[in-house]
């Protein structure tokens, strides 16, 4: 891991060429000089080296060959992946700068060169970070090293870069806030980070504290936070710039348990074990919203994240509970882990309320279910709108940050009926679980007000490392929000 990566030029840098399997070595470009094409030649014929996608061989002095995998199966996604395992590369033959020089060849292969050097930009970044702000006196770990300074020869992938560079940098923002364990991350935690980046990307920002919540009836994020000396809060974050063009309003809402032990329907059988992730709809929220204040975009975003911990104390809210939610439908507690639906619930009907969006999307690590469903391949995915549907699909395309829709119908929010409240939290059917957690929260979206709810749970942080993400946090949804907003 680098102290820092910076899209810079610089005269020393090594050269990056691109390398095809199956394929002789790269054309070098015209011009160059015979001693640079026999270097090249030669490092393609390294014995071992085929040009599989993200292989890094040495071409001499000064020079790298990148493999491409084979020409025609390179797609926008396996960049991200070169990209990671590039930046790994230079970390261990430690080379400081690096100078792409991949256009002909991704030109070559049909690239849309802004897209490729957006994506190589966002596997430089996500591939070369880990967890390192908890490495104490014993660690085994090297330190970082130095800053790490990479260009573009060429004007197009150079812009897709720096952007690709900048987004993957807002990811590993979201991913550090995720990995921050529930001892230290607890609301007024969360809160004060929102303040923070607020302060430095000139966005807005505004706390709703736990006394405030009881006022404005928000019986989901009060019951299920009371029991935890770490009251809760709903966060708000604006940014709303002066060149906002159009007449949308969106509003982002997270899921931000910063732990959730189950509460009296507690979890057993190692169940709670990496329970601090249950706050990355949030935490992919503050991403979104950091990359999306950086960029300028311009659009008017609101971010609401309910933050709460669900404990268990003498006070805790219990199974049997009935409470009444912000927009007053009453709910029956019928078991304390169905909590995200409850705080989520209070947050969309306060969004919808207050900022009157023209769209809205809700990000949750909500139930295990979807897990089961899609493992770490998918997000699950709602949508009652068309449009929001299209913007929600093209966004999750050019991110690689994938959806997949579930339905959600009538007889599914019937299911949620009950006998001595409005709707429960949770049927005591172990049916559909994904789609029932989808179907309580629609109760707090007025109709007609286009609605994503995008169930994260599987996605939002992985147990083994791969090609570009580490164990732990992905960030999964910064990229993904950040291209919903820009188109
Ligand atoms: N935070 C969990 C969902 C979860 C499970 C996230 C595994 C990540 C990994 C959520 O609050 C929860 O406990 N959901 C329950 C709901 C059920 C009780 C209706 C679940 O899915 O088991
Ligand atoms: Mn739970
Ligand atoms: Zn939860």
């Amino acid at each position: 891991m680098h102290s820092t990566i910076v899209r810079a030029t610089s005269r020393s840098a090594t050269i990056v060429h691109a390398a095809f399997s199956g394929e002789r070595g790269p054309r070098p470009a015209p011009g160059s000089t015979k001693s640079v094409a026999t270097a090249l030649a030669d490092a393609a014929a390294t014995p071992g080296f085929r040009g599989e996608l993200g292989e890094v061989v040495s071409a001499g002095a000064g020079r790298l060959l990148l493999g491409l995998g084979k020409r025609d199966e390179l797609h926008t996604a396996d960049l991200r992946t070169a990209g990671a395992k590039l930046v790994r590369a230079a970390e261990r033959m430690r080379i400081g700068s690096l100078r792409l020089d991949l256009a002909a060849a991704l030109g070559d292969a049909g690239h849309d060169l802004r897209t490729a050097g957006r994506a190589i930009g966002e596997g430089i970044a996500i591939g070369d970070w880990r967890v390192d702000a908890f490495d104490g006196a014993a660690t085994n770990r090297a330190p970082r090293s130095g800053r790490l300074a990479v260009d573009a020869a060429e004007d197009h992938l150079r812009a897709g870069l720096e952007r690709g560079l900048a987004l993957g940098a807002s990811v590993n923002y979201a991913r550090g806030l995720a990995a921050t364990p529930p001892n230290i991350c607890t609301p007024a935690w969360v809160a004060q980070e929102a303040r923070k980046l607020a302060r430095r990307t000139g966005m807005s920002c505004r706390v709703i504290g736990y006394a405030d919540a009881k006022r404005l009836g928000m019986g989901g994020l009060v019951n299920v936070g009371r029991a935890s000396a770490n009251k809760p809060c709903l966060v708000i974050l604006e940014h709303k710039p002066r060149s906002a063009k159009g007449r949308d309003r969106i509003a982002l809402v997270g899921k931000t348990l910063t732990y959730d032990t189950g509460g009296y329907s507690l979890k057993v059988n190692n169940g709670m074990k990496g329970m601090k992730y249950d706050k990355c709809g949030g935490t992919a929220v503050l991403g979104a919203m950091h990359a999306i204040a950086n960029a300028k975009l311009p659009v008017h975003v609101t971010a609401f994240l309910p933050a709460a911990e669900n404990m268990v104390a003498g006070d805790a809210y219990r199974p049997d509970d009935i409470i009444t939610m912000h927009n007053g439908v009453s709910v029956e507690v019928t078991n304390t882990d169905a909590e995200g639906r409850l705080v989520l619930a209070d947050a969309l009907s306060y969004a919808i309320r207050s900022l009157k969006p023209t769209a809205v999307v809700d990000l949750a690590t909500l139930t295990g279910g979807v897990v089961v469903a899609l493992g770490s391949f998918s997000a699950g995915y709602f949508c009652n709108d068309p449009a929001l549907r299209g913007r929600v699909e093209g966004a999750a395309e050019r991110s690689g940050e994938r959806v997949w829709q579930l339905p959600l119908w009538r007889e599914h929010r019937e299911f949620m009926r009950s006998t001595h409240a409005d709707i429960v939290n949770s049927n005591a059917k172990r049916e559909a679980h994904p789609i029932q957690g989808a179907a309580f929260l629609s109760y707090f979206v007025d109709e007609g007000m286009p609605w994503a709810h995008i169930d994260i749970a599987g996605v939002s942080a992985v147990d083994s490392p791969g090609d570009i993400y580490v164990t732990g946090p992905t960030g999964y949804g910064v990229r993904l929000l950040f291209d919903l907003v820009a188109e």
